[in-house]
């Protein structure tokens, strides 16, 4: 795992679409796992703007959801299509036909479920897997005790996050559905490369036990610390709980493959 401290979320969301963009520059027909959160509204706006500016081509993407409430249906302000659709997709050249989020609204909610596990496999498995992370340390909807082997299924919300998510829904906890389809834990772990992305004073009790406390079950963003290839992208404010952030900071500094990145970084200049 490799944990890289930015001076703000901008900044953070900023190097995350830089290291997106780049996927998809290497392979146009990347398998794109995304999330949804305030936290990721930043990323998708650089990302927009990679598109319309230096046309960052998503033709040839395909992308899968980490998760749908289930019983919102699409056309719902609350749904995470929705959300998607407006911060994203509708913002750049991908093909509808390529998204793909869980089916909330299925009859049969456990055959979508296994449906969409179909789907990531037959489009060769997920390249790069964006992650967020909620309070209770959630990555999806894997709320704690989360299998680490867990597939893609229907989960009961903890009131953690209700509570978090209540803003999309009038700032009602009661209002939040109280299931929601996720890939799981398994499924994400799975996927090629993985990128957390935590910014803000909320986040930073959480990040520092999913980097550096034990594995557990209890917090299941703690599943990277077994990935292979995984990417931690915080701010100061997330940072400020890790023990080895000095370490993490010299690492960005001092790795080559950074390289490009740092350059691109201090040439950055935050729009408006
Ligand atoms: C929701 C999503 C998670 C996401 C989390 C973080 O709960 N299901 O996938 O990680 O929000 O949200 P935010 O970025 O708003 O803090």
């Amino acid at each position: 795992m490799e944990v890289i401290v930015q001076t703000d979320a901008d900044r953070a969301a900023y190097l995350t679409a830089l290291l997106i963009a780049d996927k998809i520059r290497n392979k146009p027909d990347l398998v794109l796992g995304l999330a949804t959160g305030r936290t990721m509204e930043q990323v998708y706006a650089h990302l927009a703007r990679f598109h319309k500016r230096d046309g960052l081509d998503f033709s040839l993407c395909r992308t899968f959801n980490l998760d749908e409430y289930v019983g919102v249906p699409p056309e719902s302000a609350a749904s995470y299509r929705y959300y998607m659709n407006q911060h994203l997709f509708s913002r750049v050249n991908i093909d509808p036909r390529n998204t793909n989020l869980p089916d909330g609204m299925a009859t049969n909610l456990k055959a979508a479920c296994q449906q969409y596990e179909s789907r990531i496999r037959a489009c060769g498995g997920i390249d790069l897997q964006l992650l967020g992370i909620g309070t209770a340390g959630h990555i999806g909807f894997n709320e704690p005790l989360s299998a680490m082997q867990s597939r893609t299924r229907d989960k009961s919300l903890t009131r953690a996050t209700l509570e978090q998510n209540a803003p999309m829904f009038g700032g009602n906890p009661d209002l939040v559905p109280r299931r929601a389809l996720t890939m799981g834990v398994g499924t994400i772990l799975e996927a090629r490369h993985l990128i957390l992305v935590a910014t803000g004073a909320q986040k930073s009790e959480i990040i520092a036990k999913a980097v550096e406390g034990p594995i557990t079950a209890m917090v299941s963003a703690s599943a990277i610390q077994f990935h292979a290839d995984c990417k931690v992208i915080v701010d100061e404010i997330a940072a400020a709980g890790l023990q080895g952030r000095d370490y993490y900071r010299w690492i960005y500094e001092n790795e080559p493959d950074w390289d490009p990145y740092r350059a691109l970084m201090s040439a950055y200049k935050p729009t408006a």
